[in-house]
Order: C-alpha cells, then sequence, then structure tokens
C-alpha cells in the first residue's frame, strides 16, 4: 500500500508526520511545564502568605502575653487547641480553607464560615503523617468528582525550628483559577500547533513537488526516448545535487546507447554492403553462364575461377561475422596458461610458412606466462601478421617480440611497410573499414576490413587493450597488452 503510493504522497506523509511528532512533544511538554510551574507559584503563595499568621498566633503577642501570665513560655496542645479556630479562621480566604488537627489527626478547627469560601477536603492520613514528622513542604493534589485541589500541610512547632510538633495546618484550595488558565493556554497551543501544521505542510508539499519536478521531466524523457527519440536529453545545468547528478549520469547513458544503436546500424548497413559485392559478381557470372557462355570453355573456365574467388570471400566474411558475434559471449573464452616462449616458438614454425621470402624476426622477451585463449592469442597474431606481410613489399622485414608491460605483457607485431595515413588511423578497428593505401599500393588482396575489429575485440575479451603507431613509408607498429590473469 505504501509502495504505491506517489513519492511526492509518501515525502509529504512523512514529512506532516514528523512535523506533527515534534509539535505534539514540543506543545505537551510545555503545557506540563507551565501547568507545574502555575502550581507550584500558587502553592508558595499560599505558603507565603500563611507563614507570618502562623507564627504570629504561635509564637506572636498573644503567647507573650499569656506568658506574662506566667502560665506558658512555649506553645502547647492545649494553647493550640485555644488558638486553633482563630488561627484557621485567619488563614482562610475566599481561595484557601485551613483546617487544624492535633496529634492524632483529629480536626480541632476547621476555618470555613462564609458560604462563598471553599469546603474543606478530608485530610488524608498518609501525607498529615509525614507533615507530623516534621516534613514542611507536604504538597499533593487531590482530585474531587472533576474537581482538582491543592493540598498543603504545615507542621505547627512549639518554637521555630523545633522537632516538637504540635499539630498540623491543613491549607486546601481549588485549582479551578489555575485551569483556567492552563484551559486557555491549551486551546492556544492547540490551535497554533494546527495551523503551522497545516501552513507547515503546505509548504512541505510546495517544496517536495518543486523538488520532484525535475524527476518527473526525466521521466517524460525516458518515455520520449522509448518511443524511438533517441536525441532527446535532460537539461538541468543549475542542479548539482544528487538530480542533477542523476540527470547527468542519465545523459551520459543515453549519449552511450545512441552511439552504440547508430554502431549497430552503421554495422549491419557494411555487412549488408559487403555482402552485396560478391553476389552482385555471382549473380552477374550466373547470368552470362545462363545465356550460353559454357559453350566457350574458357570463358566457363574464367568464370567459375572468379566465382570460386567470390564465394571465398562470403565464406571468410561469414566466419568474421560469426567469430565477431562469438566474441560477445564471454563464455568462448577459454583461458588457460599460456608459457609465452613456447606458444610463439609454435607461432613461428606456422608464420615462416605463410611469410615466403620475406624476413620475420623473433625478439624473445624475459619468459612469462599468462592466463589466455591460445586458440584467440594465435588468431590476434595471425592477423595481424598477415596485415604486415600485406602491407609490407618483396623485401620488407617483420619483427614480434614481447617484454613486460605494467600489469602484464606487452607484444607487439612490427612492420617496415607503407604504414598508414594519419586520417586513416583513428578509424582501422571499426568494423569494414579499409585504408586508402590499400587501393594505391595496388595488392592483390581484398579484405574484408573487419580483421582488426576482430583483433580489437579478442584482445578486450582477454581484459587488454590495443595501440596502433604508424608512420607513412616508414612502418607501422601494433602493441597489445594482455594482463596476465
Ligand atoms: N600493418 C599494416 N600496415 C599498413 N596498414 C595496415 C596494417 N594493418 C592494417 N592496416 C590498415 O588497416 C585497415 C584495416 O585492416 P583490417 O581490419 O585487417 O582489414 P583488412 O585487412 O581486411 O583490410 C587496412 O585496410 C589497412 O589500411
Ligand atoms: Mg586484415
Amino acid at each position: 500500500m505504501w509502495k504505491k503510493l506517489s513519492l511526492r504522497t509518501r515525502l509529504t506523509i512523512l514529512y506532516a508526520g514528523l512535523l506533527a511528532l515534534l509539535l505534539t512533544i514540543l506543545g505537551v511538554t510545555f503545557f506540563i511545564d507551565t501547568r507545574n510551574l502555575l502550581i507550584e507559584n500558587t502553592a508558595s503563595h499560599i505558603r507565603a502568605t500563611a507563614k507570618p499568621i502562623i507564627e504570629h498566633w504561635l509564637y506572636g503577642e498573644n503567647l507573650s502575653s499569656q506568658a506574662i501570665e506566667g502560665t506558658k513560655k512555649k506553645p502547647d496542645s492545649k494553647y493550640l487547641k485555644k488558638i486553633s479556630r482563630q488561627l484557621a479562621r485567619d488563614l482562610t480566604s475566599r481561595n484557601v480553607v485551613a483546617i487544624v488537627l492535633d496529634k492524632n489527626g483529629k480536626v480541632i478547627a476547621n476555618g470555613k464560615v462564609l458560604e462563598e469560601e471553599p469546603a474543606p477536603v478530608s485530610p488524608n492520613p498518609f501525607y498529615y503523617r509525614r507533615a507530623f514528622s516534621g516534613e514542611n513542604e507536604v504538597t499533593y493534589i487531590l482530585s474531587t468528582d472533576n474537581k482538582n485541589v491543592l493540598v498543603l500541610l504545615i507542621p505547627l512547632r512549639s518554637a521555630p525550628g523545633s522537632d516538637h510538633v504540635l499539630g498540623v495546618v491543613q491549607l486546601s484550595s481549588p485549582l479551578t483559577p489555575v485551569e483556567r488558565i492552563l484551559y486557555r493556554h491549551g486551546l492556544t497551543l492547540a490551535v497554533g500547533t494546527l495551523i503551522t501544521l497545516i501552513l507547515g505542510t503546505a509548504l512541505g508539499l510546495l517544496l517536495i513537488s518543486s523538488a520532484l519536478s525535475e524527476l518527473r521531466h526525466m521521466i517524460a524523457t525516458c518515455q520520449s526516448i522509448t518511443e524511438g527519440r533517441m536525441d532527446q536529453r535532460v537539461h538541468l545545468p543549475q542542479r548539482s545535487d544528487e538530480v542533477g547528478q542523476l540527470a547527468q549520469a542519465f545523459n551520459r547513458m543515453v549519449e552511450r546507447l545512441e552511439a552504440s544503436f547508430s554502431a549497430q546500424r552503421r554495422f549491419v548497413a557494411s555487412a549488408a554492403h559487403e555482402l552485396r559485392t560478391p553476389l552482385t559478381a555471382l549473380r552477374g557470372s550466373l547470368e552470362v553462364l545462363m545465356r550460353g557462355a559454357q559453350d566457350d570453355p574458357a570463358t566457363v573456365a574464367h568464370l567459375c575461377h572468379g566465382m570460386y574467388r567470390e564465394v571465398l570471400r562470403l565464406s571468410k566474411l561469414c566466419e568474421e561475422l560469426l567469430d565477431l558475434a562469438k566474441l560477445e559471449i564471454s563464455e568462448n573464452v577459454q583461458k588457460e596458461k599460456v608459457v609465452l616462449k613456447e606458444f610463439v616458438n609454435e607461432f613461428e614454425e606456422q608464420a615462416r610458412v605463410l611469410s615466403q621470402e620475406r624476413e620475420i624476426s623473433i625478439l624473445e622477451g624475459p619468459s612469462v606466462s599468462l592466463k589466455a585463449d591460445p586458440n584467440m592469442l594465435k588468431q590476434i597474431l595471425f592477423d595481424l601478421l598477415q596485415n604486415a606481410l600485406q602491407h609490407t613489399g618483396r623485401n620488407g622485414r617483420i619483427a614480434l617480440g614481447w617484454k613486460l608491460g605494467d600489469n602484464g605483457v606487452d607484444i607487439w607485431v612490427e612492420d617496415n611497410g607503407h604504414g598508414i595515413l594519419a586520417e586513416d588511423l583513428p578509424h582501422i578497428f571499426e568494423p569494414f573499414y579499409q585504408g586508402k593505401k590499400v587501393s594505391e599500393c595496388g595488392e592483390h588482396h581484398k579484405g574484408s576490413g573487419l580483421g582488426l575489429t576482430l583483433v580489437k575485440a579478442m584482445v578486450e575479451a582477454h581484459g587488454g587493450s590495443i595501440e596502433v603507431r604508424s608512420e607513412v613509408n616508414r612502418g607501422t607498429t601494433f602493441l597489445i597488452k594482455l594482463p596476465f590473469e
């Protein structure tokens, strides 16, 4: 369900959820803090008001006047009982009602007289025992039928700071005024939170939408590319963030795809063209034969010879095309350990047969072995050697050698032939490309232009690379870099 929602909806929900959580936590914390502060304030206000009254009644003039009479110097239970009514009365006001408890927890005086004065709550033994034991600030909130009452207990000591507690004053004050303030406060907070949440979510939605608009633009571009418009690109030059990087990566990918598609189209067109030439020649010869040339044995022999050549060309082309196709599949490279020296020695024998009177020198390098497909390696060297032979004169010299490279072996094939024109050089590895020098030099070989394409594909299938250096009328060097593994 969640995954089915659009990214925009998901991000907005997430954002609004987080905002709501944050605002709730802040609001609740703020509300609780305010409530505690208000209650604490009320409590300390009540205590501050009560303190001088209690001191007056317990240790003030009243007691002294009795002391002069010679009865008491310190207040005792009796004295407390005597003054408790007046003390409770003095401590009671419109908001606070006081009761006095004696040592046994019995109410000995109740301050409520007037109707508008709040009713006292019944004392809770758990708390007043704590006050009796001398604890000064016993405060608690009592909840009775929807009403919260703040209760404060003050021990009445026989002398200031004495441990001897005569009784306890219980002051209780309804929290209604505090709650009224808190209610208004809470309402303001809730409305504020809601407004912030709505505005924040709207703003978030706007921001997310604008951030994602470029992605939607990319989706649209993708769709038009899918429909075949390969020239489409995503233009986000002003963005350097992830979306901008995605756009750049996307453009590079499309560029590569476009290049590879057009290379493929060119390849098919060239292949068709290459196939058409021998087929046209064959058709021509066959037409001549069918028109009755068979009566002339010389013509027949000539035509058959030509046709055979074209058929050979066609089958070679087919072989090469098949080889190229095979190289696309990496499983077709069967690597095994090749000891380079042994391998080249074996190759040299076959090369000599091919070279006729031309000189082939082997420049042996360090004895190394590498992992390679020996059949492919042989074909690579064979193709390069054949090219070298084709492009050197009768007394040409060809050299083959190897040395240790950066991370593998560098094998080179060098000739002192007529070289490659600078304008041909960047293209010689392209399928069906043939240099102009070939026709100029009038060699009778008719290649397909697939030889070096195959060589390059085979080298790359080994994880290697191929380079060429050539100077017209000086010679050409092909350098193959093969990794050890
Ligand atoms: N050793 C070389 N010396 C000069 N030119 C070369 C050499 N090897 C390759 N070339 C040039 O590269 C072109 C492509 O070679 P290749 O792919 O083997 O095709 P092909 O041999 O079928 O013409 C050749 O037509 C030729 O112009
Ligand atoms: Mg060739």
